[in-house]
């Protein structure tokens, strides 16, 4: 059998221009599987078409296939399997095309294909998957009907499911049975799903807006069918939503999730039958916090919604990727926004952002959201296409107006149902529904890089008038060294620094490189509030004193700019007190007591505004990245902010504990808060904060508070520590959900022996890189530990080395994600730069590199 593992040493690079459209149609496909987890047979029969002049020969995708058999209509065929590609001779428009191979899915880890999970088989087809199934033309522009008939042990595979509808089954001799589902939507290989396995359903029905009832069932292991409820919850809310919002309607009899423990990613849009990586399912008060229960209702709603934004009106090429996933990202942003409280959700939506889309946009993987070239698509599955791509969606609906942008996603949704479209149709279909000119605006499509925005607001007295000039500056990125202006839309607001009065609240497009407005009438020195709701994804350079900033984060009215204001301030006294040695914390610490004691507020913003920026973050602001300084400058504030606000921490504990769990906007945001003001009392140093934490940790009855107790001792060097390790590992023991929470914890302490205490837990008997959560967990948390990974003897580098190359045997897809870190070797001093190149050169030197990792590395060398 072939291993994809077998490829060249410098694999080919795809280049969007090299588009050409499909040489054949499959207008319909037959799949017979004869199901096993050793030995699966496939037999495919796709009915082709040629499409074009061209007499090209029959050319389909396949790997690590094992060929049985090929035929045209009915007769052996002459054909040549060879570097992943199928060339069938003599084939003609109408014919009937059939293969036969065998699949052995046991032996699939790098879970792409058809895999076993736990004794469940299931597949992930995107983006090219499909291929090590059946031979096929794998490309998201070939959309086909699908007919599909499984065959497996009934005892062992109880359940047959595929995509669309189920149309007949029944038993077999042998302890066999059969199971046949019938897709009516043409569709991309890439949403192709089956599953097989013992599977229980939580069963609930939907009535669309039309009056349709549709059957959904979550399928899960029944013993986790007690956690299945906020999924279901989730998803009939998300169908209601984009009925309401969008006016999409769900289009066939039934929707099918299946949740699965090993998946290299969340989630999976197959059409009527989502995939789900079981932590995006699976939740009650006991093993899921509130962050996860937010997650899956943010995973179920993404997928669910890529039934309009990527299935039923799908993808031309994998360059267009953002065209689903930005759109997706967008919708799903809003979908939670309209649950709780926008925002915090546009808080933490902006803080990933800026924990991973900044520094990727920054680096040498940088790449615009429509990529102009790729060697394995699967490393573009990343921050950039999906969050960077929601962010120019909402400009989008920002510049045109929520009305505006529904008409645009309505024509678009009208245009190309049933297609494989591009960004461009997008774009279009924005401006055709608006007779809007959206030119320059595509350069946000273009362009990588992170727009910097330098604004500077002067006041003339005498004349009553404020002058801002706005500039811009597009850094250069690989491949890109010259930038063009982008347009850039900014939510401004200008405060009088005396009254407290708002002199201006509009949305300036800052078009041109510069430019400057006028205000008029403005008789006191004004504040400015920029970038408000975060409008535009760039960062904004605008020099203001900590006075004004503290006034901002009192005094703003919009949520978001008040968190801002504090964690500029918060970043400017971290900064200054790593370049000077020591730093005024009075500012940020009166800040802060005003937020705490403001009792209008919503725990859950003061939560987020009391938050210090990452050890991570601070970094990206620093020529050099010095890891122990910022460790160092970041928790002599907390320890400020711990001592000197003390019996407000004490206060907010108090106020906010609560009787009983509840899972509400208002319980959320108590929580957080108070395991908030809990790592502040023990940064205090508090004699007795220990214990509370220990008490916390003991009494929960919810995950979140108990979880978060473990997190603030897990940072301390109290003897508690060891205890509540200890007892959460046995109280959670064969949950592999909760473990994972216990290697995570660990794995992002800010310990100084956390290297140490990694490279242990790597060779825990509960450790495996053959599961993706676990690996994550560890190693993942582990990579974006700034302190632990960069210790300055290069121990850090070298256990995620040595990860990444372990990982790259079983699955190149889940090592490739580990990459990056290492290659931000460039923000460092000489002596880690040169250890983390090292490491890289390493890697790369490895017999038989995936494709993947030899993108990422080599890339990351630069
Ligand atoms: N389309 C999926 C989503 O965003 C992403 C995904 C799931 C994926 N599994 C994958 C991408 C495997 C690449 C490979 O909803
Ligand atoms: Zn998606």
């Amino acid at each position: 059998m072939l291993d994809a593992r077998t490829a060249t040493a410098q694999p080919a690079a795809i280049r969007r221009e090299d588009y050409r459209p499909p040489e054949w149609l499959i207008p319909s496909i037959a799949l017979e599987f004869d199901l096993g987890a050793e030995r699966t047979i496939v037999r495919a029969r796709l009915s082709v078409e040629r499409n074009g002049a061209e007499q090209a020969p029959l050319r389909l995708n396949g790997e690590g296939l094992s060929l049985i058999e090929v035929m045209v209509n009915g007769a052996p065929a002459d054909h040549i399997y060879s570097e992943n590609i199928l060339t069938v001779e003599g084939v003609n428009s109408g014919d009937t095309v059939e293969t036969i191979v065998e699949i052995a899915p046991a032996a699939n880890t790098q879970l792409m294909g058809l895999y076993a999970s736990g004794g469940i088989l299931c597949t992930q087809c995107e983006a090219e998957g499909f291929r090590r199934i059946t031979f096929f033309p794998d490309r998201p522009d070939v959309l086909s009907r699908y007919a599909v008939r499984m065959i497996a042990d009934k005892a062992l595979y109880p359940v047959l499911l595929a995509n669309g509808d189920p149309v007949g089954s029944g038993d077999l001799e042998h302890g066999r049975h059969w199971a046949e589902w019938n897709d009516p939507f043409p569709k991309p290989c890439y949403l192709f799903a089956l599953v097989a396995g013992d599977l229980e359903a939580n069963r609930d029905t939907f009535i669309t807006q039309s009056g349709r009832t549709v059957d959904l069932g979550i399928w899960v292991r029944t013993e986790d069918l007690p956690k299945t409820d906020h999924a279901m919850a989730a998803l009939k809310a998300s169908m209601a939503w984009d009925e309401k919002v969008y006016g999409r309607e769900y289009d066939l009899a039934v929707f099918n999730i299946v949740a699965v423990s090993d998946f290299n990613f969340g989630a999976m849009e197959n059409k009527g039958l989502n995939i789900f990586n079981s932590r995006y399912i699976l939740a009650d008060p006991d093993t899921a916090t509130d962050a996860d229960y937010d997650a899956i209702a943010g995973v179920v709603a993404h997928e669910y919604f890529h039934n309009w934004s990527g299935n039923r009106v799908t993808c031309r090429d994998w360059f267009q990727l953002s065209l689903k996933e930005g759109f997706t990202v967008f919708r799903d942003q809003q979908f939670s926004a309209d649950q709780g409280s926008a925002a915090v959700k546009r808080i933490e939506d902006v803080r990933a952002l800026r924990a991973i889309q900044f520094p990727e946009d920054a680096g040498p993987l940088a790449h615009p959201i429509r990529p102009e070239s790729y060697i394995e698509i699967s490393n573009f599955y990343t921050a950039t296409i999906y969050d960077k791509g929601a962010e120019i969606i909402r400009m989008m609906r920002t510049i045109l107006g929520a009305d505006g942008f529904r008409a645009g996603t309505d024509l678009y949704f009208q245009r190309h149902d049933g297609e494989a479209a591009t960004c461009e149709d997008f774009v279009k279909a924005m401006e055709d529904a608006n007779g809007a000119d959206l030119s320059r605006f595509r350069l946000w499509y273009a362009q990588a890089g992170t727009p910097r925005v330098m604004a500077d607001l002067r006041h003339d007295e005498a004349s009553c008038r404020a002058h801002l000039l706005l500039e811009q500056a597009v850094p250069p990125t690989p491949d890109q060294p010259d930038k063009q202006p982008v347009p850039v839309p900014l939510k401004i607001a200008l405060f009088g620094e005396m009254t407290g009065e708002k002199y201006a609240d509009r949305l300036i497009v800052l078009e041109e490189q510069a430019q400057e407005i006028v205000f008029d009438g403005i008789g006191e020195r004004p504040i400015l509030s920029i970038n408000r709701d975060f409008s535009a994804p760039v960062i904004v350079e605008a020099a203001r004193s900590s006075e004004d900033l503290a006034f901002l984060s009192a005094n703003d009215d919009n949520p978001f700019a008040r968190y801002e204001a504090m964690q500029q301030l918060m970043l400017d006294t971290i900064i200054a007190a790593i370049r000077s040695g020591a730093a005024d914390h009075g500012p940020v610490i009166e800040a802060v007591r005003q937020t705490l004691s403001g009792t209008a507020l919503d725990p859950a913003f003061v939560g987020e505004a009391a938050l210090l920026p990452s050890e991570a973050f601070i970094g990206d602001q620093m020529e050099t990245v010095d890891p122990d300084a910022i460790h160092r400058a970041r928790e002599a504030l907390r320890a400020d902010l711990g001592t000197e606000l003390e019996s407000l921490w004490r206060a907010a504990y108090a106020r906010n504990a609560a009787n009983r769990f509840e899972y509400s906007p208002a319980a959320k945001g108590a929580r957080r808060l108070r395991t908030i003001a809990l790592g502040y009392l023990m940064a205090s140093g508090g004699a007795d904060v220990p214990a509370l934490a220990m008490r916390q940790f003991g009494e929960a009855d919810n995950m979140t508070d108990r979880q978060g107790a473990l997190g603030v001792l897990v940072n301390s060097d109290a003897a508690e520590r060891d205890d509540a390790l200890a007892a959460f590992y046995k109280r959670y023991q064969g949950n592999a959900l909760v473990i994972d929470k216990w290697f995570g914890v660990q794995a992002l302490s800010t310990r100084s022996d956390t290297g140490e205490v990694v490279q242990a837990l790597a060779r825990h008997p509960d450790f495996t890189l053959a599961n993706p959560n676990r690996l994550r967990a560890l190693v993942g948390s582990f990579a974006a530990n700034q302190r632990a990974l960069h210790a300055p003897d290069g121990s850090g580098y070298r256990f995620l080395a040595d990860m990444i190359i372990a990982v790259d045997r079983l699955n190149p897809q889940t090592a490739a994600r580990l990459v990056p870190p290492l290659g931000r070797w460039r923000r460092f001093d000489a002596s880690r730069a040169d250890k983390m190149k090292r490491e890289l050169m390493r890697i790369l030197a490895e017999q038989g590199l995936s494709k993947d990792v030899f993108e990422q590395a080599s890339k990351s060398l630069g």
